[in-house]
This record gives C-alpha cells, sequence and structure tokens, in this order.
C-alpha cells in the first residue's frame, strides 16, 4: 500500500466557506463546514425541489439508509443499533426520557456536564422518582487509573443511571467511556454517554462496548452539515424506549415493517421518519465521511492535536496563562486556558472579536480573568493561534 500524499495543512484552509480575515478557534460549539459536504447538502436539496414527492422522497428513502449503513460503520456499530437525530440533545433526551428507570434510587450527573443535558437529565430523574446526585469529575486526573478510581468510588448500589461525557465541553477531558461503562454496568448503573464531541476527534467505537446510551453530535467535529447527530442504544435496551414523537415507525411493539432490512431490526424503524422534514444534513454526511477519507481520518485527529498542542506552548508556555485541560491521552481539541487579571470583568470574546475578528467560547470566571476556549479544527493554522496569544498579550 503507497502512503497517501502529505497534506499541506494551511492550505486546507480554502475547502472551508469562512470569510476572509475570520479566525474561526470554536469548532467545538460548531465546526466550520468543508465546502463539498456543503455542495452534496445543497445539491440533495435542490435536488428534491426538482419534484419533491418523486425525486425527494423516492431517492432520499434509499439513500438514507445507506447513509445509515455508512455512519453505524464509522461507529463500529451493528446499523440496527443507531438512529439519526439533530443533535445530541435530542438523541440523550429520547433515552433519558423514555427508558423506564426503576424510581427510588439515584441519577448520577457528572460535574463537567454540558447544561442543556444537565438539565434533561434532572428533569428526566424527577419524572422517574430519582434522587440527583453530582459525580465530581476532576479537569486535570493524573493518569486514567486516578480518574476512574476517583469516578468508581463515587457509584454505589443505589444509582440507577448516569451522565458522563465522552470528552468534556469545557476543558477537553476525555474520559474512557468504554472502561467506565463495564465498571457501571457490573455495579448495576446504566452509563448514558454524551458523545458531542467525540466523532472525528477521538475513535469512537460502540459495537463491542458496554455502553447502554450513546448521543452524538456530527456538527462538531465530524465536519458535518448542522443539524445532525444520531442515538446509539444497545440492543437490550431497545424494546422498552418508547420514541417520544409516533410516526410511521410505530411503537416497539409494532410488526416489523420492513423485515428484510438489518436483520428485521425494529428499533431503526421506530425512531427514523417521526414526520417529513429535511434529511439533507443526515444524506451528506456520506460526503462527510469521503471529506474525511481524503485526508485521512488519524491525520485530522492528529492535526487537530498539533493546533492544540501549539496553542498550549503559546498560551500557556510563552504567556503563562492558566492552563485549565488535563494533557496527554486525556486531552482532546478542547484547550480552556484562563485570561490574565486585567480581562477581568470584559467580555473578552466580544473584544477579540471586534478587534481581530477571533472567535472562541469565553466564561466569566468568579476569580480573576475569564475562561477562553479555543477549539481548532483543521480549517485554522499556527498563524491563526499566534494572532490569538497576540491578541491576549496586548490586553483588553
Ligand atoms: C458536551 C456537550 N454536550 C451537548 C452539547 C449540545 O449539543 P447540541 O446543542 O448540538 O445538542 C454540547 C454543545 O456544545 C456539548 O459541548
Amino acid at each position: 500500500m503507497h502512503a497517501p500524499p502529505p497534506v499541506d495543512w494551511p492550505s486546507i484552509r480554502a475547502d472551508f466557506m469562512l470569510a476572509p480575515g475570520e479566525i474561526y478557534l470554536n469548532n467545538g460549539t460548531w465546526s466550520a463546514l468543508p465546502r463539498p459536504v456543503f455542495e452534496a447538502q445543497v445539491e440533495w436539496m435542490k435536488s428534491a425541489e426538482a419534484n419533491p414527492t418523486r425525486v425527494g422522497a423516492a431517492r432520499g428513502g434509499e439513500a438514507l439508509w445507506r447513509v445509515h449503513g455508512l455512519l453505524a460503520a464509522y461507529l463500529s456499530c451493528a446499523p440496527a443499533d443507531l438512529v439519526f437525530h439533530v443533535n445530541v440533545t435530542q438523541a440523550l433526551n429520547q433515552a433519558l426520557f423514555s427508558y423506564p428507570w426503576k424510581s427510588g434510587g439515584e441519577f448520577l450527573i457528572g460535574s463537567r456536564e454540558y447544561g442543556a443535558l444537565v438539565n434533561a437529565s434532572k428533569e428526566a430523574a424527577r419524572r422517574h422518582g430519582l434522587r440527583v446526585r453530582m459525580l465530581e469529575v476532576p479537569a486535570q486526573p493524573a493518569c486514567e487509573d486516578e480518574l476512574v478510581a476517583g469516578i468508581l468510588a463515587q457509584v454505589g448500589g443505589e444509582a440507577r443511571g448516569a451522565l458522563l461525557s465522552h470528552v468534556t465541553t469545557g476543558e477537553g477531558l476525555v474520559l474512557p467511556v468504554a472502561r467506565l461503562a463495564k465498571e457501571f454496568r457490573a455495579r448495576g448503573t446504566i452509563l448514558v454517554v454524551d458523545g458531542a464531541h467525540a466523532p472525528g476527534l477521538v475513535p469512537v467505537e460502540l459495537g463491542n462496548a458496554d455502553i447502554d446510551f450513546y448521543g452524538g453530535n456530527l456538527h462538531k467535529w465530524f465536519l458535518g452539515p448542522k443539524g445532525a447527530g444520531f442515538l446509539y442504544v444497545k440492543q437490550e435496551r431497545q424494546g422498552v424506549l418508547e420514541p417520544r414523537a409516533v410516526g410511521w415507525g410505530g411503537t416497539p411493539r409494532d410488526a416489523v415493517p420492513d423485515a428484510q432490512r438489518f436483520g428485521g431490526a425494529r428499533f431503526p424503524h421506530v425512531f427514523r421518519i417521526q414526520g417529513l422534514h429535511d434529511f439533507s444534513a443526515f444524506l451528506a454526511l456520506e460526503a462527510a465521511l469521503r471529506y474525511r477519507a481524503s485526508l485521512g481520518e488519524e491525520r485530522i485527529r492528529a492535526r487537530v492535536a498539533e493546533l492544540v498542542a501549539h496553542a498550549r506552548g503559546r498560551l500557556c508556555g510563552e504567556l503563562g496563562l492558566k492552563d485549565h485541560s488535563p494533557k496527554g491521552a486525556l486531552h482532546a481539541g478542547l484547550l480552556s486556558v484562563q485570561l490574565p487579571e486585567a480581562w477581568r470583568g470584559r467580555d473578552a470574546g466580544a473584544r477579540l472579536y471586534e478587534r481581530n475578528k477571533i472567535t472562541v467560547a469565553c466564561w466569566p470566571m468568579p476569580q480573576g480573568g475569564p475562561l477562553v476556549r479555543v477549539s481548532p479544527g483543521i480549517c485554522n493554522s499556527e498563524d491563526d493561534l499566534d494572532t490569538l496569544a497576540r491578541a491576549i498579550q496586548a490586553g483588553p
């Protein structure tokens, strides 16, 4: 086999549609979309408009199943255990609210979880008669064993379920979710994984893991269109999940409408088409997979790691900013640093954009300057990170 040709990473910026001068360092919220993926999505929309009924529905139907299969292969799971969702919030709401949690125990929520899913978990727990308890997760554990032991020490016999991210939103802490799920299961606790940041950033291999519920986004690091996410449910949990919107796919108790597909599995049908909507974001995932393959899956991940290391060197090494992210294999994609005291009370996000057209995520902190979360993607170059460092050094 020939080694793939080297990628000239700075030139990859031309694949994206960012306006000239924009320094987009917030790929952890929404990544910039590669042009070939955008064009594939627009093509689908155009073909649907040529005759929405004949072209859109007929072609979209089979193509959607094909993309479904391709995504399952990417996530190393059976297509029968996967359904599309527009985002991870919707995907995990489906799992959290419809799983018949046994009342009277606890639901654990990791201390670094994303607010929307903290809200969803609390409400699902309330409706199922579960007490909520926070599971402390350190931002900067020394090693994986310490992290796992610290988490497991907090999981008692009363815990029916727990919500943890695969990669945390603030500091990019990578949790060994497969290892944790196995340990949780041995303790009778079902792990619900928020994989918002994982696909495209770290390997996601679901089929052989003991993970029961895993929701993910494809509009972040995967470089898919906005409005593309998924829910994976382990086979033995599927029969009890009621769809939040019942459509043509019926319920888990109805006959399988298409016995040929995926070994006659019912789950993908129940959750697939809950009314007509625009499927183009899902359909264009095939183009996203093609784009990723053209650059090399591992090389994309390595490039993001290289950019994060560069950012860390400039911001924490040279400027001496406080690093809030973990290191080594426990870290990916999202670097959180705290700005100096001079920035306290300042809207750093607005300032950096007004002055330098830099987009980053920022949060005020109870003490000291605000936190800046830098999430570079392959649309960025080292120059973008150097400009950020200079802008921070210049002060508010
Ligand atoms: C860890 C995490 N979970 C969930 C979400 C929510 O994603 P969405 O709004 O696309 O559902 C985010 C968004 O940034 C996130 O960072």
